[in-house]
C-alpha cells in the first residue's frame, strides 16, 4: 500500500491592483492570466500535468504564502485553485499552513484582525471543519489522523500583526510545544508521521538567504519530533523558495527536513541560477517502511517559461526522482554494494532491485555512492538528459 502526497508552496497570487506604478510582478501567478494557456499559466499547466500523467494523491499539502503581500485577490484566487487541484488529484485532504503573506499584518485590509482574510475564506480555512479550524487558530496547530498517516497542521505565522519584530521570522512557543507533546506522547506513532508549517525550522541561510526568518524555537520543535519515541517525521516548510531536502540535526530518527521550492514566485535575486519553480510528489510505501524504516521517494517538476511544466533537470532545485530516509553512510554502502555490479552494463532499476537501500538515497548521497562507486570500485553510472541514473557498469 502506498501513501501519496503532491505539495505545492509559496504560490504569491498577485492582482494587478495590489501593485504600484513600475512594481514588478512578484509571481506567474496573476489572476487575470487566462486559464486556457498551460505553458504561461502555471496552475493550468500542472492540470494538464496531473491529467496527461495521470497523477493521484492522497494528500495535496500547501506550505503557505498562497498570496502575495496579503493580496485579497490573490489569496481567495490560490485558495479556491488549491481545491481544484485537490479534486483533479482525487486527493482526500488539502492542508494548508499559514505563511507570512498570507497575514494581513499591515493592516492593508482590516484595522483590527490580520487573519481577516484568512477567516472570510470560502470554503473555510484552513479546515473544512469548525474545529479543526478553531483549534489551529487557539493553539497554532491541529492534528489530522489517517489510517497510515498523523499529519500536524502548524502555524509559524500565528503571531505575525502582533508586534512589528514578529512579522519577520517564524516561530513555536513554548505552550504549543508542550502541547504538541502532550499529544503525540498518549498517542501511537504512524507509519508516516508529517509536520506541515510554513517557515524553515532550521538555519536555511546559504546563497544569502538570511538567517533572521527562521522559526523562533524551531530547533527545540525538531528536537522534541526527532526524540525517537514519538514516531519518525518528515517536516515539509515552505518560505525560502529554495528546494532542499535535509535530515535535521541531531541523532539518526532526527527528522528529514523538506524545504519545498515556490510553484510560481519569481525567484529571490539571491537564488540566481540555484532554483526554479518546483512542485513535488513524494510516495510513501507502507511495505518499505516497514523493511527499511522511514524512507519514501520523491519526484519534482520544474516551470519551464513557455513550456510548462517539466521533469526537474539539474540546477532547478531537487532533481527530477530522488529518494530520503536510508541514512547509512553511502561511501560503506558502495563498498557494500560494489560486488554487485557485473562488468558491462546493467540497467539502474535491476541493481536498485538488488541494492534496494538505495532507492532512498537523499539527493547529495546519492552523488556521493555514485562518486564512490567510480573513485574506488571502478564503477560507472551513466545518466539520462534530467540526470537520473540510467545504467551502471564495471570498468574491465
Ligand atoms: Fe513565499
Ligand atoms: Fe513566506
Amino acid at each position: 500500500m502506498e501513501l501519496r502526497i503532491v505539495i505545492v508552496s509559496d504560490l504569491h497570487a498577485f492582482a494587478a491592483s495590489d501593485l504600484k506604478a513600475k512594481q514588478p510582478s512578484p509571481s506567474h501567478l496573476n489572476i487575470a492570466l487566462p486559464e486556457d494557456q498551460p505553458t504561461r499559466h502555471p496552475i493550468a499547466g500542472l492540470m494538464k500535468l496531473i491529467e496527461e500523467l495521470q497523477l493521484k494523491a492522497d494528500l495535496l499539502l500547501c506550505p503557505g504564502d498562497m498570496g502575495d503581500r496579503a493580496s485579497r485577490e490573490g489569496i481567495q484566487y490560490a485558495w479556491k485553485k488549491l481545491h481544484e487541484l485537490k479534486e483533479r488529484l482525487d486527493a482526500k485532504f488539502l492542508a494548508t499552513a499559514t505563511g507570512n503573506h498570507d497575514v494581513d499584518s499591515r493592516g492593508k485590509h482590516s484595522t483590527f484582525d490580520p487573519l481577516d482574510i484568512l477567516k472570510n475564506l470560502v470554503p473555510p480555512y484552513p479546515f473544512a471543519d469548525d474545529s479543526s479550524t478553531n483549534e489551529y487558530w487557539a493553539a497554532a496547530f491541529s492534528v489530522t489522523e489517517f489510517p497510515a498517516c498523523r499529519l500536524v497542521t502548524l502555524n509559524s505565522s500565528a503571531y505575525h500583526g502582533n508586534t512589528t519584530i514578529e512579522k519577520n521570522h517564524g516561530r513555536i512557543t513554548d505552550l504549543t510545544l508542550s502541547k504538541i507533546e502532550r499529544y503525540l506522547r498518549g498517542r501511537k506513532p504512524k507509519p508516516v508521521n508529517l509536520l506541515l508549517c510554513h517557515h524553515h525550522p532550521q538555519q536555511h541561510s546559504e546563497l544569502g538567504l538570511g538567517e533572521y526568518d527562521t522559526m523562533h524555537q524551531g530547533q527545540q520543535l525538531l528536537d522534541l519530533l526527532g526524540s525517537g519515541s514519538l514516531g519518525r517525521w518528515l517536516v515539509v516548510h515552505g518560505h525560502k523558495h529554495h528546494p532542499k531536502l535535509t535530515y535535521a540535526a541531531g541523532s539518526s530518527s532526527s527528522p528529514v527536513v523538506f524545504s519545498a521550492g515556490s510553484l510560481s514566485a519569481i525567484l529571490y535575486a539571491e537564488l540566481g541560477t540555484a532554483a526554479r519553480n518546483q512542485f513535488y510528489e513524494l510516495t510513501f510505501d507502507l511495505n518499505q517502511i516497514s523493511r527499511f524504516g522511514p524512507v519514501g521517494r520523491g519526484r519534482s517538476w520544474y516551470w519551464a517559461s513557455a513550456r510548462g511544466w517539466l521533469p526537474a533537470p539539474p540546477g532547478s532545485g531537487l532533481p527530477a526522482h530522488f529518494g530520503f530516509g536510508w541514512r547509512e553512510d553511502p561511501l560503506v554502502l558502495a563498498t557494500r554494494f560494489a560486488p554487485l555490479v557485473k562488468p558491462g552494463f546493467t540497467p539502474w532499476d535491476e541493481f536498485v532491485n538488488a541494492a534496494p537501500e538505495v532507492a532512498f538515497l537523499a539527493p547529495g548521497d546519492l552523488e556521493q555512492f555514485i562518486a564512490e562507486l567510480k573513485g574506488e570500485h571502478s564503477i560507472n553510472v551513466t545518466r539520462d538528459s534530467d540526470n537520473s541514473p540510467v545504467e551502471v557498469g564495471r570498468e574491465i
